[in-house]
């Protein structure tokens, strides 16, 4: 299929919705309860003014950046997502090329439906590891070591699923992954239980600040939490050593009601002060909605649903694509906000 003709990346979500059988494109698509965050995410960010100089030389434009040290081609990573195999035969290694042809960095999650040392082999991009603690503490020390092991860059706990969400689309249909799709990294003895009782049956719910301490202690991966969505959780990252925190609610899958998450980023900025890295995710669609959160703090975004859609209609072109949209978008609307550098962003470009 030629992709051409997409021109913004809500477009992947019909050909994703075709292409997918219909319990896992309510998987993808869905959010907690009334989807309140879910919507809120996207119609937040369209909320937003830029305030643009004029001008300005932009001939050049570098969307270039860091992410703690590693170089990436734009502020815009691709979040940890499970199940790839559920949109695409090649899953993961589809993503993982895309990403890695692309210079941006992409996340391998716990539930990915590839091995993380098949992901790293995939190609030789830069990647981090998401990690949700398992029962068993045994396994996520595994995991931790394997993904050091592979040369991942940073490990990503996600910290707003302690239990799973109250997501009614999933609860309707009782989807069960099959076989053929299910987590590559390690066996579980969950059985055929649908998504959400399998979360339950792996996921450790008694996780604390203090666990972060001890997953520090597992490997010398920088630690980074995703899911602070306060100035309070914010500041315990930083006392119990995370490098960076995702000011994330989970693309709305969580918490209905808590705050879009670009609505609570500056606070979490505020209280970071400087001492670590902050990103956001959730309704990230567009070039200028990565250019608000650069300008409330953010060092970069992360984007979930979007090259998820895109994975479903074309594997591996379909997410070169939509990373390249991304990439045009914001190159474009630097030139047009006064801008030639990420770091040239600030608040000042924000009503
Ligand atoms: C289908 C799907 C699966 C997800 N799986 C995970 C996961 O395994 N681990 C995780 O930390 N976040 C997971 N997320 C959340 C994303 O990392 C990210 O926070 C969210 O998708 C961002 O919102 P967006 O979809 O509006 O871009 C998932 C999201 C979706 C849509």
């Amino acid at each position: 299929m030629n992709f051409d003709e997409i021109l913004r990346l809500e477009d992947f979500e019909p050909l994703a919705r075709d292409a997918m059988e219909a319990g896992a494109f309510d998987y993808y698509v869905g959010g907690a309860a009334d989807e309140v965050t879910l919507r809120d995410n996207v119609v937040a960010f369209g909320r937003r003014r830029l305030r643009p100089r004029v001008l300005v030389d932009v001939s050049r434009i570098d969307t270039s950046t860091t992410m703690l040290g590693t170089a990436v081609s734009m502020p815009v990573a691709l979040a940890p997502t499970a199940l790839h195999k559920l949109a695409h035969p090649e899953g993961e290694l589809a993503v993982a090329r895309a990403a890695a042809a692309a210079g941006v960095l992409m996340h391998a999650a716990t539930f990915s439906s590839y091995s993380l040392e098949e992901i790293a082999a995939a190609a030789k991009g830069p990647r981090w590891f998401q990690l949700y603690f398992h029962r068993d503490r045994g396994v996520s020390r595994d995991l931790v070591t394997r993904a050091a092991a592979a040369g991942y860059g940073a490990v990503v706990l996600t910290a707003d699923l302690p239990v799973p969400g109250y997501r009614e689309r999933e609860l309707r249909s009782h989807f069960v992954v099959p076989d053929d799709a299910g987590p590559g990294n390690y066996r579980s003895d969950s059985g055929d239980q649908d998504l959400l009782g399998y979360f339950t049956h792996e996921i450790d719910a008694t996780v604390t600040w203090a666990d972060v301490e001890w997953l520090r202690g597992v490997s010398d991966l920088p630690v980074v939490i995703k899911g602070v969505l306060t100035a309070e959780d914010a500041g315990l990252a930083a006392e119990h050593g995370a490098a960076a925190v995702v000011v994330s609610n989970h693309g709305g899958r969580q918490l209905d009601r808590c705050s879009a998450s670009v609505d609570v980023l500056e606070e979490v900025v505020d209280a970071a002060g400087g001492d670590l890295e902050v990103y956001l995710d959730g309704g990230v669609r567009r070039g200028t909605d990565v250019l608000v959160a650069l300008a409330l703090g953010a060092r970069a975004v992360l984007m979930g649903r979007p090259y998820l859609w895109a994975l479903a209609a074309g594997g591996e072109a379909g997410v070169a694509r939509a990373i390249e949209l991304i990439r045009v978008e914001l190159d474009n609307a630097m030139a047009l906000l006064g801008v030639t550098r990420t770091d040239q962003v600030t608040r000042a470009h924000l009503m």
